[in-house]
């Protein structure tokens, strides 16, 4: 039997990792977190030890590790857990700052690092993925993704809005999984340039969070993020991608849109990334191609332990009916270096006095 240990007990793992663990059938080894008492929340449901930290988590040897902790603490645990788990899964944004990137590309010296990239196992985007594979729009050349959340900001004041805990905001957060998707339609060329423009609050004040993901009473009230990033990437073999993200965004409904432009057609899939129990409407997969216009609609309800799932067993090898895969560790590089390098083009003229 599998045995895998989660480092971080928190939202991602209760709402995602357990669910997908039980429908594979992996047996939780240990969860460690510096809460005991969240340790033992995910335990106490699936059987294994409630440990505080890492180091004893990965005593286990398991045969897989997923880093499911706040951002900040991605690269140097991944590198903890590479010594001692088969693989380590290790969740979204791998690093924080081009050093910590530098560090990894330093010291990972195989392929067992992967990033957590569940959005690549819907079922939406294997659709769009298979059309694009098939050469039903000719070759990718642009993708632009816009995921906009109306009241989507996750527990403000905590780890999540604190640049240095975090990163950043809503580009990091959710734009990690729109590059890593636009990256993956057009087949992960290279990135040469970046531009990103980042916008805040008119209210500096920490603002209300998301209902799913309300602030706690020991979130200690930092909030110097951006609630909306946009970006620009220039890739090899000229491709383009565009992403725009917000988590208050001001629009009718949550939706995520992709949209590609290919050398013979184009695609257009709307529909909605994440789990957030909001708006909940029947995605549409459009396609107008070599054949003429196409249009799937899909009747699935989002689920962590459909999405989590497909990931966790590509990753234990077992058959995955067309995704790629979880991200390898050179494609979650090159996501996080792109957002590192956008950050630096950004401007924020209100901390600069500048508004
Ligand atoms: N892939 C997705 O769809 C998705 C969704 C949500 C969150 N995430 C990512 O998952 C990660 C965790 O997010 P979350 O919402 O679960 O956050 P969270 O704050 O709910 O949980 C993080 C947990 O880590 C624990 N922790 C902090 N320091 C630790 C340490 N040194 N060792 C062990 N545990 C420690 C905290 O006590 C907390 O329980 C983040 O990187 C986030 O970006 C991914």
């Amino acid at each position: 039997m599998t045995t895998g240990v989660i480092i971080g007990a928190g939202w991602v793992a209760q709402n995602c990792y357990l669910p997908a663990f039980k429908k594979l059938g992996i047996s939780l080894g240990a969860a460690a977190d510096i809460s005991i008492e969240a340790a033992k929340r995910l335990t106490e449901q699936s059987g294994g030890l409630a440990v505080t930290t890492i180091e004893e988590a990965l005593l286990q040897r398991p045969d897989i590790c997923v880093i499911a902790t706040p951002n900040f603490l991605h690269a140097r645990q991944s590198l903890e857990a590479l010594i001692y788990s088969g693989l380590v899964l290790c969740e979204k944004p791998l690093a924080v700052s081009l050093g910590e990137l530098a560090l990894l590309k330093t010291a990972v010296l195989d392929d067992r690092l992967h990033i957590s990239t569940p959005n690549r196992f819907r079922p939406d985007v294997i659709a769009l993925m298979t059309a694009i594979k098939r050469g039903n729009i000719g070759d990718p050349l642009r993708v632009k993704i816009t995921w906009r959340r109306k009241s989507g900001i996750p527990r403000p004041g905590s780890w999540y809005t604190n640049t240095a805990l975090s990163g950043g905001g809503a580009l990091i957060d959710i734009g990690s999984h729109a590059i890593d998707c636009g990256m993956m339609l057009l087949g992960f060329p290279q990135c040469r340039s970046a531009h990103v423009l980042k916008a805040g609050l008119s209210d500096p004040d920490c603002p209300p969070g998301a209902d799913w993901m309300p602030s706690r009473a020991q979130d200690g009230g930092c909030f110097d993020v951006e609630c909306s990033g946009r970006g620009n990437f220039g890739l090899d073999a000229g491709k383009l991608l565009e992403v725009d993200v917000s988590w208050n965004a001001i629009c009718g409904e949550d939706k995520t849109i992709i949209e590609v432009e290919g050398t013979a057609g184009c695609a257009c899939l709307k529909t909605l990334f994440g789990y957030a129990p909001v708006n909940s409407f029947a995605p549409i997969l459009t396609i107008w191609g070599k054949e003429g216009k196409r249009e799937s609609v899909f009747s699935f309800t989002r689920s962590p332990a459909v999405d989590f799932g497909g990931m966790l067993g590509a990753l234990l090898g077992q058959k995955n009916d067309g995704a790629p895969g979880p991200a390898t560790f050179n494609e979650g590089i090159e996501v996080a270096r792109m957002i590192m390098n956008g950050y630096q083009t950004a401007e924020f003229p209100w901390l600069a006095g500048l508004a």
